[in-house]
């Protein structure tokens, strides 16, 4: 064991070294005072300054990562002191309990808000992002439920409960935990699904559809499937990771609109230290499944260690160092989230009290709200980690007031973000509105700015010199994106229907397919004009085309929605290497 913990401490101080080369010019001298070895680094004031130099949201975000925390709405409304650590260190906010049905629903017909919101104001002013915990679990249910809810209305209250809650925050929401803990390996059945009223209601595919019922209420909200027990070497974790891999596989194989896997990393403690290994490959799986990773509801459990606080912080802080040196290896874990901050407030005192009644010290912070060597073992994992590709940021603030949990959301953010379209000067977008041609002309133009085509203007004769859109329509026809106006005229005024952008959009691209059995994925697919059965297949094989409300029905020649027009676009950029693809249930992927 001596020798175990000597190692470990040497990775420690490794870690520290990373930490100083991260040129915090305020750290290195601070941090060199330190002598992890001797001391009680939360009697040591230079940590605590360090701690605030250097505080986790901040060496997260250098890194593309996010730090935060769990919070419970009475700690941090009540506990001043605790408040400001909460906002110093963490860029994103959990409810730990205030989004749960039991705090959301003190009766079927209502909702109360009224503490969630509080904390999604407390968020906000602190500039940070916020997470909602959860959407779907076994526990936390309001008294009423097993006496209210049933087989026969189980969906109603499911669907209810979700578009309420999810579209309450939508577009305020980095990610929602949509299904907790749906798992458990000790049942009876073969895919391991927990024994859960959900289940008993509704069968294995209440997940799916309280996925596809997330998506629909908050389309910006990075959708999670959460779960502990998977994280150590042990054969009942290897049981369960097998079992939530498949999970995740069957939803992705079905496009639920699944985009996170959330890691509890509810850890224990052990004075020998502890190996995360097999972790490993399970992080690749999931990965490899397009899947984001985060960390959502890390503590250290030190009921068994032994009673010396220091010994006990030293134990904890190396299954920290552990265990976060694996997972922040891999490039999909973008964030760690800590149940909880600080030893004054554990969720584990009263769930897993020590029998010497000690108190429990599993969080980076202690009681008196100073940094302790797990805090250490955070900052030097984080400043260790590779660089992610992409920093997280705040979402960008919506700039129209009537998309949100708008199904295309999502797509008309991304291209205003682009300036390639706008709203109205009363701040709103019309998502709903149909689009002329000659508005139409002009999006197009705007989104391919430099497509390679040079074709034979064309003047049409509905089209006079001084008319806003002349020089849009000119350009579109140039760049390809017109094409087949007979007589040469254009009528810029006409509503444009569905499959006369898609056959735009492929025009442009230089896209046409051969091969129109793809079309049969349509139900109506009898009503493609034969004129553009080619170019839709091409469209279809490509991922451009965006069916809402069902993804099946290409509705070809009803006239195309601002919102339609802004997918369709999205999708265009997105085959054009212009975009990356923004995940709907309702884009076509044959
Ligand atoms: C816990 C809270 O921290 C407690 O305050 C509450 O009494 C019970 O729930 N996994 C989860 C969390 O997903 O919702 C749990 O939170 C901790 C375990």
């Amino acid at each position: 064991m001596h020798k175990q913990l000597l190692l470990k401490r040497r990775h420690f101080l490794i870690g520290l070294g990373a930490l100083t080369g991260m040129g915090t010019f305020t750290t290195a001298s601070q941090l060199r005072h330190l002598n992890l070895l001797d001391s009680d680094i939360s009697a040591d004031p230079s940590v605590a300054l360090a701690a605030e130099a250097i505080a986790l949201r901040a060496s997260a975000r250098t890194k593309g990562l996010l730090f935060g925390a769990a919070v419970n709405y009475n700690n941090l409304s009540s506990d001043q002191a605790y408040a400001n650590l909460v906002a110093q260190q963490c860029g994103i906010l959990v409810p730990a309990n205030e989004l749960k049905w039991q705090a959301l629903r003190p009766s079927p017909s209502q909702f109360n808000f009224t503490r969630a919101d509080w904390m999604a104001q407390f968020a906000r002013r602190n500039g940070m992002l916020f997470r909602g915990h959860t959407l779907v679990w076994h526990n936390g249910l309001p008294n009423w439920f097993a006496k209210t809810v049933n087989k026969q209305n189980a969906e109603k209250f499911l669907r209810e409960h979700i578009s309420r809650v999810a579209g309450h925050y939508a577009g305020q929401m980095h990610s929602w935990d949509v299904v907790n803990e749906a798992i458990d390996p000790r049942g009876q059945r073969g895919d391991m699904l927990r024994n859960t009223p959900w289940l008993r209601f509704l069968g294995p595919d209440y997940i799916d559809l309280a996925f596809r019922m997330a998506a629909e209420a908050d389309p910006r909200a990075i959708l999670t499937y959460n779960d502990f027990g998977i994280e150590h070497d042990t054969p009942q974790a290897e049981t369960k990771r097998a079992a939530v891999l498949r999970l995740l596989e069957r939803l992705k194989s079905r496009g639920t609109p699944i985009q996170a896997l959330g890691i509890q990393a509810h850890l224990f403690g052990h004075p020998d230290g502890v190996n995360f290994t097999q972790i490993r490959r399970f992080l690749r799986n999931v990965a490899d499944l397009g899947l984001e990773i985060m960390i959502t509801e890390l503590d250290v459990n030190d009921q068994q260690l032994p009673r010396d606080p220091a010994l006990r912080d030293r134990a904890v802080a190396n299954v920290y160092a552990d265990f976060l040196e694996v997972v922040l290896d891999q490039p999909a874990v973008t964030a760690v989230i800590t149940w909880g901050i600080s030893d004054r407030y554990t969720w584990l005192s009263s769930t897993k009290p020590r029998k010497d009644g000690a108190g429990l010290r599993p969080l980076p912070f202690d009681a008196q709200l100073k940094p302790k060597p797990a805090w250490q073992s955070l900052t030097s994992a984080i400043a260790q980690a590779p660089t992610r590709p992409s920093q997280p940021g705040l979402p960008t603030p919506t700039t129209f007031a009537d998309i949100q949990g708008h199904w295309a959301q999502r797509y008309i953010q991304a291209l205003a973000d682009k300036n390639i379209i706008s709203g109205f000067p009363d701040g709103t977008f019309k998502p709903n509105a149909p689009v002329t041609r000659a508005e139409f002309a002009a999006i197009v133009t705007k989104a391919f700015p430099k497509a390679s085509q040079n074709n034979a203007s064309i003047e049409f004769v509905d089209v006079s010199r001084s008319f806003w859109g002349y020089s849009a329509i000119q350009t579109a026809v140039r760049r390809g994106f017109l094409v087949g106006y007979p007589g040469r005229i254009f009528q810029p005024s006409q509503q444009i229907p569905r499959v006369q952008v898609i056959v735009a959009l492929a025009s442009g691209l230089n896209l046409s397919s051969d091969n129109t059995s793809v079309l049969s994925y349509y139900q109506d697919a009898t009503q493609i004009p034969t004129y553009a059965m080619n170019k839709v297949a091409a469209a279809t094989q490509r991922q451009m085309v965006v069916n809402y409300p069902t993804v099946r029905q290409l509705n070809p020649n009803r006239n195309a929605t601002r919102a339609e027009v802004a997918a369709f676009i999205y999708q265009a950029l997105v085959d054009a290497d212009q975009a990356q693809s923004i995940n709907s249930p309702y884009l076509v992927q044959v």
